[in-house]
């Protein structure tokens, strides 16, 4: 009996040896470099087929179109068709510009859809099944992106994804333990088993044939396949069937639109990001206003005052966020002034080393004169010097849980992105108020911050995550780190990571991430820490340039992430 706990002592220790091995390597390496370009996501399918587009000559638009839909047939959890996105993009000479592909209330919402006679919001109604869908902005997106910048023609570019629909592709683990724990949501909501169940094992192969066709007819007809054609009325036959309330007349009035980033100024970088309906920007252009003149890399990377000046700024942004943003269609949003420095300086005036602000005395600023959980990024730079950042998604995994067999894909569940009422968290324990209320037409306020970083006005990082309402401070960290804290991007990307969002009032850490004596001296100072509600937060994917003018992959290994390049 000695001897055996000795040779289990014996071996966990070489297994910590062995770990603390590994994650030094890490530390130390570099993700993958290349010369001229670079595909980073959350599949090595998608990457590959986004890199090989731009070895044929195509460019960072054609890339976007081909590795969106490769992450659609192999990444159901967020790649999609049925969900929405935002793209940013800065060109070769400098131009910069975003695109919102965003999902939009159907016609026949209302505000009050998912209350019951009393008022109280009916649970599940906004994130599971036909009522949690919003009308689809992908096809529109990808589309409109690639004719106005792309090079190659969409056949051309699809024909490798109809392929790899086709022929098959590989679970994952990561895959066959979700297949494995979605299985009876799936059965439920869909009525019976979809071909994503509990019997797939990692290594299987699955071919999507539905999903292939569908995309062969969009590859021939074109972006109104799938607002106006065959597609549309395969779709909207389905969803009614299963009662939702998205019409024809929803799908052909759908518009992907140009909006004017949010760009701001942080010591010598310029920073490009996601306006509204994402809060990402915005959220991101005040934290980083509002440490800006904090002595961050002295503090030193996840030390306590670096995590107090952190979680103190997060806080004010997400009260902001909760109530000035949503639709800048339908709300008039005060940007100018949430980011203007004067407000941003005020907003920390109570800011104290010694104890933590209480959430109740922080609320949105005042203005005068008012003006599971799942999405997927990926960063492309081409071998002409276009760098784009994308997020899309479903909203939470697989999102509503209805998949159109027919067609071969998964619908989201944005429509929990709204405020369903006041002072009612959603999903993400998110805060909304009226300007985040839900109006036919309206789209949802977002989270996600597909950002790029220029460096003395060159390029310098392109970067985004999933993770919900986490995404804007797991960007945050990301460009700290490689800025301040002077890490590779690898690195920077791997490092452990932490979140507030003002309410509830936490901080969200990375489990096994922090020291005890950290967590201790952050709690004596008032902070409340949960280490459960993830496992990971984020699956940050970004691409840094090096001085040599190299590329640098920064791949989440907290997924599948891979980055390919040459
Ligand atoms: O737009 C948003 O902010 C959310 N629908 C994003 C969801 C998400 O990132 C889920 N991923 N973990």
């Amino acid at each position: 009996m000695r001897n055996l706990s000795f040779l289990i002592l014996l071996l966990l220790f070489f297994n910590c040896q062995e770990a603390s091995k590994k994650i030094k390597n890490i530390d130390n390496n570099r993700g993958l470099v290349t010369d001229q370009a670079m595909v980073v996501s959350a599949r090595e399918e998608a990457s590959k087929i986004g890199s090989q587009i731009l070895e044929l000559g195509g460019n960072a638009f054609d890339a976007m179109m081909a590795t969106e839909m490769a992450l659609a047939v192999t990444y159901p959890y967020a790649g999609n068709l049925g969900g929405g996105g935002f793209l940013v993009y800065r060109l070769a000479d400098g131009e910069i510009g975003a695109l919102d592909y965003r999902e939009k209330a159907p016609l026949e919402a209302t505000k009050d859809m998912y209350l019951d006679k009393d008022g109280n919001v009916i649970k599940n109604k906004s994130t599971v099944g036909p009522l949690a869908i919003g009308v689809p902005g992908t096809i529109a997106g990808i589309f409109k992106a690639q004719e106005r910048f792309g090079k190659l023609d969409v056949k051309t570019i699809l024909q490798p994804v109809i392929d790899l629909a086709n022929n098959g592709f590989s679970i994952t683990k990561q895959q066959e333990e979700r297949f494995t724990s979605y299985d009876s949501i799936f059965k439920a909501v869909n009525n019976k088993e979809i071909p994503f169940n509990s019997s797939l094992k990692a290594g299987n192969k699955i071919q999507n044939t539905s999903l292939a066709n569908t995309l062969k007819r969009i590859a021939t007809n074109g972006r109104d396949e799938f607002y106006k054609g065959e597609t549309a009325k395969v779709l909207v036959d389905f969803l009614q069937d299963k009662g939702s309330i998205i019409t024809l007349e929803d799908l052909a009035k759908y518009e992907a639109k140009w909006r004017t980033p949010i760009q701001f100024q942080y010591d010598d970088l310029t920073i490009t990001s996601m306006s509204p309906p994402s809060s990402g920007g915005v959220c991101l252009n005040q934290i980083m206003t509002m440490v800006e003149d904090f002595d961050l890399s002295g503090y030193g990377h996840n030390s306590l005052k670096t995590i107090q000046v952190l979680v103190e700024a997060e806080k004010r942004a997400y009260a902001d966020r909760s109530y000035y943003l949503g639709d800048p269609d339908f709300v008039d949003i005060p940007i100018e002034t949430l980011t203007s420095s004067v407000y941003l300086d005020e907003r920390m005036n109570d800011f104290s080393f010694v104890v933590a602000t209480a959430v109740d005395s922080i609320s949105h600023g005042k203005i005068i004169g008012y003006e599971s959980e799942e999405t997927t990024h990926y960063s492309i730079v081409d071998q002409f010097g276009n760098a784009i950042a994308v997020t899309t998604t479903l909203n939470g995994g697989y999102g509503s849980k209805v998949y159109a067999n027919e067609l071969g894909f998964f619908l989201n569940n944005e429509m929990d992105d709204f405020s369903s009422k006041p002072g009612e968290p959603n999903y993400y324990g998110l805060i909304g108020a009226e300007a985040n209320s839900i109006a036919p037409e309206k789209r949802m306020l977002s989270s996600m911050t597909p950002t790029i970083v220029e460096k003395d006005g060159e390029l310098f990082m392109t970067l985004g995550t999933p993770g919900g309402s986490t995404i804007i401070t797991s960007v945050l960290q990301t460009i700290l780190n490689v800025h301040e804290f002077n890490m590779t991007m690898q690195e920077a990307v791997n490092a452990p990571r932490f979140h507030n969002q003002w309410l509830p009032d936490e901080i969200r850490m990375e489990p096994n991430s922090f020291s005890d004596d950290l967590k201790n001296q952050l709690k004596t100072k008032g902070y409340i820490i949960n280490e459960k509600r993830t496992p990971v937060i984020g699956k940050v994917d970004g691409i840094l340039i090096l001085e040599n003018g190299k590329l640098e992959g920064g791949a989440d290994k907290r997924g599948d992430d891979t980055a390919i390049g040459f």
